[in-house]
């Protein structure tokens, strides 16, 4: 194992090829959130079925781990660019609202030159629960 991330909800493990999401135990809040966090994720990458979402191999159904593909995470310095660019990109997509949740370089990055969203597990959108 190389290097865990913190994030709000979620303690990442990074491995070679994967990364390990897991509830962060933060606090029982915190932990709740990150459970909803991991399985958002699970559902959404099978429903949308995106490439330009990360791979998620295997999530556990209680979410409390999901494994995903590693990708090279976008570095706050290019953040200008990258909203820029991503306002761009997904200005006519119909799941724009959902691509543009929660954006900042630390949810994106990039695998052969293509951005590709790493953290999409949040809540501020309309596809909140499992509606589908
Ligand atoms: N697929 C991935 N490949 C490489 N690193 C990743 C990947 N997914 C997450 N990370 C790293 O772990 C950090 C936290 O992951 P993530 O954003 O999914 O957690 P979160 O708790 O939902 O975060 P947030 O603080 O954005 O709410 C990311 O900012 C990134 O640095
Ligand atoms: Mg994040």
């Amino acid at each position: 194992m190389k290097i865990s991330r913190q994030g709000c909800t979620r303690t990442v493990f990074v491995l070679k090829n994967k990364v390990i999401k897991v509830p962060t135990f933060k606090s029982f809040e915190l932990f709740l959130c990150g459970l909803l966090s991991n399985l958002r994720e699970g559902w959404r990458y099978e429903h949308f079925a995106r490439n330009d979402l990360a791979k998620v191999f295997y999530y556990n159904r209680f979410g409390l781990f999901l494994i995903m593909e590693r990708i090279e995470v976008c570095d706050n310095d290019e953040a200008h660019e990258l909203y820029e660019k991503i306002h761009e990109l997904y200005q006519y997509d119909k799941e724009k609202e959902f691509m543009l949740d929660d954006l900042k370089p630390s949810n994106w990055g990039r695998k052969d030159g293509k951005l590709i969203k790493i953290d999409y597990g949040g809540w501020s959108i309309k596809k909140m629960y499992r509606t589908f």
